[in-house]
């Protein structure tokens, strides 16, 4: 069994096949991924799309987000899903230690992430990589600057 981690550069069919299946197994809610939103993902120039394969087929991302602000070099870890079927080997944690390497090398301050306590799984994870708790809340405005209903 080999588990390659790479940054993914290219919006191929197969590639945009295999991160549709993907991120329909992390969000009942988001969009379809269509080949220009992957694109779209890929050129920007904060993002760092790493794709997992297992004997050869993409079976994990990770998208890692670098942004400088005005306290420092900063970085979110985003969209982390392993398939189904190719979970328990380790993937997710390849997918992460590199993500967390390519940040430091970019010299970042720190690397943040979020998951939902349901998620079992992911917070395991992150917390066995030395990833800890914050005492911070998350808001999320879905209509920015309109009242809520
Ligand atoms: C979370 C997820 C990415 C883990 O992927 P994975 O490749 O199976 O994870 P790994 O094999 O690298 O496991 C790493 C650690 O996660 C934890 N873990 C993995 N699967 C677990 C499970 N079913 N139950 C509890 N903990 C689990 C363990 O601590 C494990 O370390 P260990 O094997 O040394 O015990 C995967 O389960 C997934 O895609 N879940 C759905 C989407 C999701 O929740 N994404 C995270 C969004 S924040």
């Amino acid at each position: 069994m080999v588990v390659e981690v790479r940054q993914l550069r290219d919006a191929t069919d197969a590639i945009v096949a295999r991160l549709s299946v993907l991120v329909g197994q992390l969000s009942e809610s988001a969009p379809p991924l269509t080949r220009d939103r992957l694109v779209e993902v890929l050129r920007c120039p904060c993002n760092t799309v790493l794709g997992a394969r297992l004997d050869g087929e993409l079976v994990g991302m990770l998208t890692l987000v670098v942004f400088p602000l005005p306290t420092g070099l900063r970085a979110w870890i985003e969209d982390v899903v392993v398939d189904e079927a190719a979970r328990g080997h380790g993937i997710a944690t390849a997918l992460t230690r590199e993500a967390v390497r390519i940040a430091h090398e970019g010299g970042v301050r720190s690397v943040d992430l979020t998951s939902r306590p349901s998620r079992v799984a992911a917070n395991r994870l992150y917390e066995s990589l030395g990833f800890e708790l914050r005492d911070s809340r998350v808001y999320r405005a879905r209509r920015v600057g309109q009242p809520t209903p």
